[in-house]
């Protein structure tokens, strides 16, 4: 099985780290292929909790390669801190490899990230303001700074002008805004001071950055090819989920990059012949954090249990997750659109001590029509209402399950009533944050 990719099915944060991390076991390489510190991975391992932003979930294991490919956007800030936080804590980032052709989130994307949300007020999108939606944006103008730049200070000097030349105007008009927001005692709300905005600042501080991520920086594309062609196992990480895809997700509540299976491809450099397995990771419940629709979120003593019980709250920004049932309408289309081979339910302990468990099986129109797909037009979407069957709860905890006979016959049932309405089998269960708390549900493992 050497190409396996691992996505969100939902709006994110389903547990595609710890799905990633117990996987990579099997694996001789984990590429990370798209998105970039938006993404919050959480991975509990030995009582240990780690969070990883930039930093494919395989960096625990010591002996695999951990590539973060072309289709990332790396804030080399970020990802410096991210190493050093791992050395800290006794884990080498001797196998991390970094393609030279990822491009790179500067300054000025944090900066237009925010003014842009601010722009739109009331209709922000909720991004995390970590700069994604400029940087890819630049990418596409053909205005971007690649991680091959920061080698070369002639280049990199130039494609900074360049870029910045562009920039003058939003930046000119943010300023203004500051000097304002100063002068009407008002907190600032973006934390990135004027002077790095400069050119020679910028060169000098991305120059930096270029001398301490150069042991790292290669050509992946070509890595894999090597790992692939030899037949062992490449696994390719998402970030973010189907809902959230530029394309296919609820636009413009989406994040810049394609976070489906299919994107692996281009954002690691192989072919659509060298995935051969997808896993699609679903939370047994729903959450999304920032704007836009979400049919079956509930603001009651059930959403309530998710939230706590759950812990949710975002790794990257810590802000609530708004909660709600898991929607089969919802999941049917991202299992279709990822090509999912086998899906990976993880949180099934939160579900436990809820007296009752719906599920969205499909959606009504606003104006009556029954709705079992997923509606193309999102006028539409925004007004659905998700009509549920009903479940008994399990009272009891499950989080010491190991096996598919340990849990309680309505936590089976609630599986593989998923299981068989959305068509693909639930492979793996997740019952807790660590690493040995899942169920190989054929029993194997
Ligand atoms: P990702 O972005 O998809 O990797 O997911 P996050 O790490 O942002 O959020 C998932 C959260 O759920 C993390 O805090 C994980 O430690 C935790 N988690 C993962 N699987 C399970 C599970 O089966 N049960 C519980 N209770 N927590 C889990
Ligand atoms: P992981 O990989 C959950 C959301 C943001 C916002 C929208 C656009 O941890 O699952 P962006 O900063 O990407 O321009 O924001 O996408 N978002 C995520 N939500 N999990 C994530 O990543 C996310 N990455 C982005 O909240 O609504
Ligand atoms: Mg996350």
């Amino acid at each position: 099985m050497p190409g396996v990719a691992i996505v969100g099915t939902q709006w994110g944060d389903e547990g595609k780290g710890k799905i990633t991390d117990l996987l990579a076991a099997d694996a001789s390489a984990i590429v990370r292929f798209q998105g970039g510190n938006n993404a919050g991975h959480t991975i509990v391992h030995d009582g240990e909790t780690y969070k990883f932003h930039l930093i494919p979930s395989g960096i625990l294991h010591e002996d695999k390669l951990c590539v973060i490919g072309n289709g990332v956007v790396i804030d080399p800030g970020v990802l410096l801190d991210e190493i050093e936080g791992l050395r800290k804590v006794g884990v080498s980032p001797a196998n991390l490899r970094i393609s030279s052709n990822a491009h790179l989130i500067m300054p000025y994307h944090v900066l237009l990230d925010t003014a842009d949300e601010l722009k739109l007020g009331k209709l922000s999108i909720g991004t995390t303001r970590r700069g994604i939606g400029p940087a890819y944006a630049d990418k596409a103008l053909r205005l971007g700074v690649r991680v091959q730049d920061l080698l070369d200070e002639k280049i990199l000097r130039k494609k900074i002008m360049t870029a910045l030349e562009s920039k003058q105007q939003a930046l000119r008009e943010l300023s203004v805004r500051r000097r304002k927001l100063r002068k009407e005692g008002e907190p600032e709300s973006d934390d990135v001071p004027d002077d790095r905005l400069d050119l020679h600042t910028l060169t000098e501080e991305y120059l930096a950055y270029g001398h301490r991520l150069e042991p790292y920086i290669t050509d992946t594309a070509r890595l894999c090819w090597t790992e692939l062609d030899a037949g062992r196992t490449v696994i390719f990480e998402g970030a973010q989920a189907a809902l959230l895809d530029l394309d296919h997700g609820t636009y413009p509540f989406v994040t810049s990059s394609n976070p489906i299976a299919g994107a692996a491809c281009a954002g690691a450099g192989v072919g659509p012949t060298d995935i051969e397995q997808v896993w699609g990771v679903v939370k047994a419940y729903s959450t999304r954090v920032g704007s836009g629709p979400f049919p079956t979120e509930i603001e009651d003593e059930a959403g309530r249990h998710m939230s706590e019980k759950g812990h949710e709250f975002g790794t990257t920004t810590g802000r609530p997750r708004r909660c709600g049932w898991l929607d089969l309408v919802a999941l049917r289309y991202a299992i279709r659109l990822n090509g999912t081979s086998a899906l990976a339910m993880t949180k099934l302990d939160v579900l436990a001590g809820l007296d009752t468990i719906k599920v969205a099986v499909r959606y009504r129109s606003k104006e009556g029509a029954v709705l079992d797909e997923f509606p193309y037009h999102q006028t539409i979407l925004h007004g659905v209402t998700p009509e549920y069957d009903e479940f008994p709860g399990f009272g009891d905890e499950v989080s010491d399950a190991r096996r598919p006979a340990d849990l309680p016959p309505e936590a089976r049932n609630y599986i593989d009533f998923v299981s068989e309405t959305v068509g693909v089998p639930v492979a793996l269960v997740g019952v807790g944050p660590g690493r040995d708390q899942v169920i190989w549900m054929d029993g194997s493992r």
